[in-house]
Order: C-alpha cells, then structure tokens, then sequence
C-alpha cells in the first residue's frame, strides 16, 4: 500500500522516464503506469482517468494504477504512441486519427457517418467481438493494445468568420488532424486542410496562420480557442474518439485475475467517462454563450452530402468494409 501511494504520487520528469519508469516488484505483480494525455486538467477524460485511477487500485488491492501526465508534457500524440510501443509511456490516450496512420483499418473508426452518436459508438467500442481483431493488430507491430476509447463527441468547425454553407468555407485554412480522413473531410466540405499537431492550434489561429479548425464544444473551451476563432458551426462531421492505447507486453504480463479486474474497472471508467463528456459538452456550450461565441445551427445537407464520397472512398479493402457493416448493424 504505502508503495503505491508514494508512486501514485510522485511526479516524474518527463525526461526521466524511458527506462527507469516505476515497477513494484516483478510486472505481473503490479505497478503505476505512467499514463499521458494531451488535455489540460479541466477536460473530463483528465477526471475519469483520476478516477479509474482510484478504482483499479481498489479492486487490485493498489498494486495497479494509472499517474496521469495532463496538458502534453510526455509528448503530442504522434511521438507519444511511439513511446508506448517502446515502453517508455506505459498508457495513453490517443485520437483514433493517429491510429490511421500505424494501420490504415482504423481509418474506418473515423469515418463521417459510421456512428450514429455517441451511446452507438460506446456499445461498439466496448464489444471485443466486433472490436478485438483491430484492438490487436498492433501488437507484432508496434507493441500497442488498444484497451478501448474514449468519446470526443461531434466534431464541428470554428472560424474567424461565419461560415454556414460549404460555399463560405471556400478557401478557408482549417486545422486538421493529422490524417488522410481528417484532411479529406474538411476539403470535401470546402475549406483548405492544414494539417497540425493540437498544442499549436492557439497559436496559429492567433497570428492569422490559420482561419478555422475543428473540435468538440469540450476541446474548444478548454484550450481557450474560442477566444480566437468566435464562430462555432454545428456540422457535426465526425463523431471523433479516443483510443485509450497500452504497453502489450505489460498487458501481457498481467496476473489472470487482475487482467480480469482491470478488464472491469476500464468498463466502468467508460461508463463514467460518458456521463462525464454529456454533462461537460452542455456545460461548455453554456460557457461559450457566456463568453460571447457565435453558435451557427445550420441545415447539415450540404455538407453531409460532400461527405458521403469520403466515406466510399476508405471502405475499399474486406477488412475496412465488413468492420464498417458490423458497426453499422449495432446503430
Ligand atoms: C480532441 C481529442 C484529442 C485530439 C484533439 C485534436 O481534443 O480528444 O485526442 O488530439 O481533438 O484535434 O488533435
């Protein structure tokens, strides 16, 4: 016990991690992990992990445990899924769009119209019969389980000018992620992709570099872009989600009975994760009325049907089509 809560509270610099990150005794026995995420701490996945955090440990006797490093200090998503395939970060959060670009059968996952919304895009995740194969596929390859996500919710897009019709959005520099689908999308609805890691968004919506991104209410608020692009547009293009990826071989090396326990404790974390990202998408939508946004509710049409080829054009291998008509049975 006393172990674990020294770990658990010990702030490592990020500098020092690879190599040395924290064991209790042998891996199978347990040990914290060292966990990053790219949100600040007032972003909710932050409060569900903290809070799966408090329940693995519970139901492991405090011999497993999450210590989560908030606002990118390991590292932006793209060098950080390399770390865990190394194991020098144990666990991460990462946006299904970095995922694309290690096996391009996620790309399916991030598709406009594959989920409904978001109770739809919980069930699936979480059922390993449909979701196992891909879960896996990295292991050989790159040293990645995905254990299963988070949502983000609808992305819509956010400009310095009104835009309600693809028309509008013409010529527009839109910040993407960095994904083939992601860059597809929002050339499709009209704008120019520029494709960016997200810590730099502020910045270069600040100095002009660029006129617009797009995110969730929840990203919006709290990375304070809504001080600098002040029209949000529900266009709702993708539903976007959050692998919650880790080490295999730590996952591998669990005990039967904790891989079990934390098999559980992850399935509550998404249950609380869910409650949690409704309450605070009003909640930010509430802040972004206060703090004077331009909310444009629009007639989706147009854009939705610019989408529609983006779609047709990923789902060409079996493996990207069949998991696409499995997710689409479950809506
Ligand atoms: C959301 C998502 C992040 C992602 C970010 C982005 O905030 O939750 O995982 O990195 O969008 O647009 O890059």
């Amino acid at each position: 016990r006393r172990t674990f809560l020294a770990l658990a509270g010990g702030a490592g610099a990020a500098a020092g991690l690879a190599g040395c990150t924290p064991l209790i005794g042998s891996p199978e026995e347990g040990k914290v992990m060292i966990f990053s995420l790219n949100q600040t701490t007032d972003h909710p996945s932050y409060a569900a992990l903290n809070a799966w955090n408090d329940d693995l440990a519970a139901v492991t006797g405090e011999r497993w445990g999450i210590d989560v490093y908030a606002n990118a200090t390991l590292g932006g998503q793209q060098e950080v899924v390399m770390l865990v395939g190394d194991g020098a970060v144990d666990m991460a959060v990462i946006s299904g769009t970095a995922l694309e670009n290690l096996n391009p059968d996620y790309r399916t996952m991030n598709l406009p119209g594959v989920f409904d919304g978001i109770d739809h895009q919980v069930a699936v995740t979480n059922n390993l019969a449909i979701m196992g194969e891909l879960y896996s596929s990295l292991e050989e390859s790159h040293g990645i389980t995905v254990v299963g996500m988070f949502t983000q919710g609808a992305r819509n897009l956010y400009t310095t000018a009104p835009v309600e019709t693809p028309e509008q959005l013409s010529g527009m520099r839109i910040r993407v992620q960095e994904s083939d689908v992601a860059i597809d999308m929002i050339n499709a609805m009209g704008g120019a992709a520029t494709p960016m890691p997200y810590g730099e968004v502020y910045t270069a919506l600040q100095s002009g570099i660029l006129d617009g991104a797009e995110n969730n209410e929840v990203s919006y608020v709290t990375q304070r872009h809504l001080e600098v692009a002040r029209h949000y547009t529900l266009t709702a293009h993708q539903v976007g989600l959050d692998f919650i990826v880790v080490h295999s071989g730590l996952l591998a090396g669990m005990r039967p009975a904790d891989a079990e326990a934390f098999r559980a404790s992850w399935l509550r974390a998404s249950a609380n994760h869910t409650q949690l990202w409704k309450d605070e998408t009003a909640a930010a939508t509430e802040q972004m009325l206060a703090e004077g946004v331009t909310i444009h509710e629009i007639d989706r049409t147009p854009f939705v049907e610019r989408l529609q080829p983006v779609a047709e054009r990923y789902l060409t291998s079996d493996v990207a089509r069949s998991l696409y008509e499995r997710i689409r049975q479950e809506a």
